[in-house]
């Protein structure tokens, strides 16, 4: 894998502190195949670290208004990775539904990260190409949330959000993007970050605080910050600071119920 070092050396806006996210997040979905899709390549500075966690036949789509196919593959090169099964794809993003063939990469993309115009227009109209081609189990990144350059941003994600609530959740917000995933999928995200994610982190040589104040009745969300000595790895609510809520499978069958229902089919009634 590419170290922060071979990373910071592409021009670019990706942070190191989105790079150890990446890292955790990417790592955890080893047993997901998909392919990975990016908005807003620029000199190739995120793709590189998308190139470099491409795994087998999966595809990396990297579109921009503008593309420069031997400066991105000389980043992806650098990072130590060799450009392969790369489709570069030159448009405007509001027209990529023409330019894809979106019916072969209908719930295909584990990882989809959009970094491009920053208007409410493009957010939405790429939320709703992202709809189509996300996988269950994938997740999707949206540069500049909470932004104050970017204020749309923030707002069209959330219209579109409270538009389609069964398309995806906000499930964390940290270091200037936001995290969404399905909402089947969330329970398998936020396990994740209560969790193993601040240990992987941490084995990249950094730590950082994931507050999550409020519980699923609620705004799901978790939030990422620098890490706090006072607040730990992980923090709860402001009045309840050492749990978390989270959604949990409950065991709902008595072993009564599971002995009537085997006389039953025994008998045949
Ligand atoms: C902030 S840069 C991307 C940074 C990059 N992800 C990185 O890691 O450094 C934004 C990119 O979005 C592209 N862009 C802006 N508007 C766009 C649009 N409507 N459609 C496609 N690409 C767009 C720009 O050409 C630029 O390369």
């Amino acid at each position: 894998m590419p170290s922060w070092e071979q990373i910071d050396a592409v021009p670019g806006w990706f942070s190191f502190q989105s790079f150890c996210v990446w890292r955790a997040f990417l790592e955890h979905q080893a047993d997901i195949t998909g392919d990975l899709f990016e908005i807003g390549v620029w000199k190739g500075r995120s793709a590189s670290m998308l190139a470099s966690y491409r795994k087998g036949d999966e595809k990396l789509f990297l579109c921009d208004r503008r593309l420069d196919e031997t400066v991105i593959e000389t980043s992806i090169r650098s990072v130590g990775t060799e450009p392969k099964n790369l489709q570069l794809v030159e448009a405007f993003s509001i027209d990529l539904p023409a330019r894809l063939d979106l019916q072969a990469m209908y719930h295909s993309v584990r990882w989809c990260h959009i970094d491009g115009e920053h208007t409410g227009t493009a957010v939405y109209r790429e939320l709703e190409l992202a709809n189509r081609i996300v996988r269950p189990d994938g997740i999707l990144v949206i540069d500049d949330f909470f932004s104050p350059r970017y204020p749309a941003n923030t707002t069209e994600v959330v219209r579109y959000l409270e538009k389609n609530p069964f398309h995806f959740r906000l499930v964390m917000v940290g270091f200037n993007k936001a995290y969404l995933c399905r909402p089947e999928s969330v329970p398998r995200y936020m396990d994740f970050m209560a969790s193993g994610m601040t240990r992987s982190m941490r084995r990249y040589g950094w730590k950082a605080t994931i507050y999550k104040t409020t519980g699923p009745w609620d705004m799901d969300a978790v939030g990422m910050d620098e890490f706090i000595d006072a607040a730990g790895y992980q923090v709860g609510p402001d009045d309840d600071p050492q749990h978390w809520h989270l959604i949990r499978p409950r065991h709902v069958w008595s072993p009564w119920r599971h002995v009537s229902r085997f006389v039953k089919r025994t008998l045949g009634r």
